[in-house]
């Protein structure tokens, strides 16, 4: 595991971007998979930034997204199909046909948790998966207790979890009370993980899933398990990590 530090959120997402654009223009057609939440907004800005250089291109890259909400319509504002069409999708020129984020509409919802399993095997599973974390340690949505060794599937979010993503549906009563979410085994086939958070309230959090009992309590304690992990923080977010911890490893 490799953890960089910056010195604020903008570093932080411009180092992420700086990652994957160097991925992307070794592996123009590799499979990249997305999360959303506030987190991820700077890293999207400098990915459409280097695509309007001509720095980067997605003609040929196929994305999957971690999770949606259960129950409403892509078009809704507040559904990770608008989040990421607003802040990545429609200002890129990746192919439609190459978008895939789990329907939340679907008549059969478990079939839907199968077909998007065998999609991402279909596509030789995920190159570069990039996570944020929430406040009670999940990634994607799953939530503290989810067994490691789960696929796509459906969750019914926690409380804190609908609090923390109220401030897109305007009332916490509006969040929707299910999910479909990648697990924890699909994220953990990821050939390489990039771990993204900011913000003193992560700090916390991000300590214990990264220096804490590899439990499911802290779904993101998992990680630590992964070959291929880079973590990438801002000072605010590392603030709670053991003091003796960067002796080992990179502080940018
Ligand atoms: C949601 C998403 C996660 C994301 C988390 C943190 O729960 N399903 O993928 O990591 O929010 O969001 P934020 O970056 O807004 O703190």
């Amino acid at each position: 595991m490799i953890v960089h530090v910056t010195d604020t959120g903008n570093d932080m997402a411009y180092r992420a971007a700086e990652m994957v654009k160097d991925r992307l223009v070794k592996y123009p057609d590799m499979t990249l998979g997305l999360a959303t939440g506030g987190t991820m907004i700077g890293l999207y800005r400098y990915l459409v930034q280097m695509y309007e250089r001509d720095i980067i291109s997605f003609k040929s890259v196929v994305t999957f997204n971690l999770d949606e909400y259960v129950g409403i319509e892509a078009s809704h504002p507040a559904s990770f199909h608008r989040f990421m069409y607003e802040h990545l999708f429609k200002r890129i020129d990746i192919l439609p046909q190459n978008v895939h984020i789990p329907d939340g509409m679907a008549n059969d919802i478990q079939a839907e948790c199968k077909s998007y399993d065998y999609a991402i095997k279909e596509h030789g599973g995920i190159d570069l998966q990039i996570l944020g974390i929430g406040l009670n340690g999940h990634i994607g949505f799953n939530e503290p207790g989810t067994p490691f060794g789960t696929t796509t599937h459906v969750v019914d979010l926690a409380e804190t979890t609908r609090a923390a993503n109220a401030r897109f549906f305007g009332s916490v009563e509006d969040v929707p009370k299910q999910a479909v979410t990648m697990g924890i085994k699909n994220i953990m086939q990821s050939r390489s993980i990039i771990l993204m958070a900011s913000g003193k309230a992560k700090a916390d959090i991000v300590a214990k899933a990264l220096t804490g009992p590899i439990t499911p309590r802290v779904p993101a304690s998992v990680l630590q398990l992964h070959p291929q992990l880079t973590v990438i923080l801002d000072r605010q977010a590392a603030a709670s990590m053991p003091k003796d911890y960067f002796d080992c490893s990179f502080v940018a």
